[in-house]
């Protein structure tokens, strides 16, 4: 059995520590948060991820998963130290790694033994060799140890089936055998391995969400054409997806990405890119049609009432989540949609299966209902922001009937437009024209 001690108990650390729990090795989890290593302790899960809850009690009834504030404890008999501590975007969009440079060196103060610091963080190329250097600088005494790369993959809602079935394992390293030891780990996964340098390693992070960004803002520069010339962006997307070369994920027009990555990850790639003095032009329009996103889903509520002042009208959000199945609000567009409408003078109210506790600390002037039918009752107009399912089996019928207008504009797609038509609504997708039917 393997000893792995897990550093950070966010998003990443927590799966990639319950996951290796579950695949059989000892894994201990650390936090310098007292507060997140109690609940932990407690069962109490700091984040909403579909099993999470049920793999960590598994685990840690098994005896094979274990948290602490301690690095001593931590890395007592340690083989591997994950680094999965957050890296939030600086001032000028540059990775922020005050939090990667305090784990190396507390890693450095306590390390026990021979040990494979393994750095599962997105940081800038070139961050491997400067945690070695951190590591090396702030050890009492010589103790042999190698640094290996290892981005993480997982996608928010779907992380443990993702972490479970990669479609790769990347690791990045000078050291052969250290890379070999990892990939070790890895081999219950029987997922294709790739073993490079450091440095390629950490740019395959950066270069895939950069290019899922990229995909995304592609459709939607798509959806806007299609709007102007009348054709079905949902149906494009589809026929473009059956081209093996395309592939038909990350083709869905709507107002944009959010979350925790891709927004900090591009920025952070061009920032890189510019401070070589490149100028990044495709990141910089991805960045751009994303933030136009937003701006066009206000204006399109405008348009649908036939207003540029939305003083006096109610607008219901459905969905606030930057995507469904987390609780996470990190750059959902949902906020600034909001902000965006109660600047042209709407009144806002918002219904969200999972995020109205911490998004009404975000958005206080945003009123949250317990349910999608209270918070529709007397709208002007409803807007979907997030794909939840529990919104595609709402009764519509009950819903058109208690708002005062019924006007409906979908920023995920996720209605049919003619059934929408045919129940009454005023209905506006994304990119959704039909046989020269302009979508404006
Ligand atoms: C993303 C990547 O998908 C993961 O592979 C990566 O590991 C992770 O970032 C990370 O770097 O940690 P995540 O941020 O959880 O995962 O969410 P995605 O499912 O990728 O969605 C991101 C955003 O893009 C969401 O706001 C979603 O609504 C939007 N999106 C996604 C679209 O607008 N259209 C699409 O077709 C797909």
């Amino acid at each position: 059995m393997k000893k792995i001690c897990v550093v950070g108990t966010g998003y990443v650390g927590l799966i990639t520590a319950a996951c290796f729990a579950d695949l059989g090795n000892r894994v201990i989890g650390l936090d310098i948060n007292e507060k997140k290593i109690e609940g932990l302790k407690n069962g109490v899960m700091p984040i909403y991820e579909p099993g999470l809850k049920e793999l960590v009690d598994r685990n840690m009834n098994a005896g094979r998963l274990s948290f602490t504030t301690s690095y001593t404890e931590a890395l007592k008999d340690s083989q591997f130290v994950f680094i999965a501590v957050g890296t939030p975007s600086g001032v000028d969009g540059e990775a922020d790694l005050r939090y990667v440079a305090a784990a190396a060196r507390s890693v450095a103060q306590n390390m026990q033994g021979e040990l494979i610091i393994i750095n599962k963080s997105t940081v800038p190329v070139g961050t491997g060799d400067w945690v070695a250097g951190i590591v090396a600088e702030h050890q009492a005494e010589a103790i042999p140890f190698s640094v290996v790369s290892c981005p993480e993959f997982l996608r928010e809602g779907a992380a443990i089936g993702d972490f479970m079935n990669p479609h790769r394992v990347i690791l990045g390293s000078l050291d052969e055998e250290a890379a070999d030891k990892v990939a070790q780990l890895h081999l219950p996964l029987r997922a294709p391995i790739v073993v490079t340098d450091l440095r390629t390693a950490e740019m395959i992070k950066y270069a895939s969400n950069a290019f899922l960004a990229t995909k995304i803002s592609f459709i939607n520069e798509i959806a806007n054409i299609c709007e102007d010339l009348g054709a079905d962006v949902t149906e494009v997307a589809a026929g473009m997806g059956y081209d093996q070369r395309i592939g038909a994920q990350f083709l869905q027009a709507g107002i944009g990405y959010g979350g925790s990555c891709f927004p900090k990850d591009v920025k952070a790639l061009a920032h890189m890119a510019e401070e070589k003095g490149r100028h990044p032009q495709l990141l910089h329009s991805v960045m751009e049609i994303n933030d136009d996103r937003r701006e066009m889903a206000v204006q399109r509520v405008k348009d649908m009432l036939e207003k540029e002042s939305l003083e006096g009208i109610t607008v219901g959000l459905l969905g606030l989540t930057f995507k469904p199945n987390t609780d996470d609000m990190r750059e959902s567009p949902a906020v600034n949609i909001a902000q965006g409408l109660q600047a042209a003078g709407a009144t806002v109210r918002a219904y969200d299966p999972i995020a109205m506790e911490e998004a009404a600390q975000m958005l206080p002037n945003v009123k949250m209902l317990p349910t999608p039918y209270q918070m529709a009752e007397g709208c002007d107009v409803l807007m979907v922001n997030t794909a939840w399912n529990e919104f595609r089996q709402l009764d519509l019928r009950q819903i058109r009937d208690t708002m005062k207008q019924p006007l409906l504009f979908d920023g995920r797609n996720i209605y049919d437009p003619e059934k929408m038509a045919a129940l009454g609504f005023k209905y506006r997708g994304v990119g959704r024209g039909y046989n020269g039917r302009i979508e404006k």
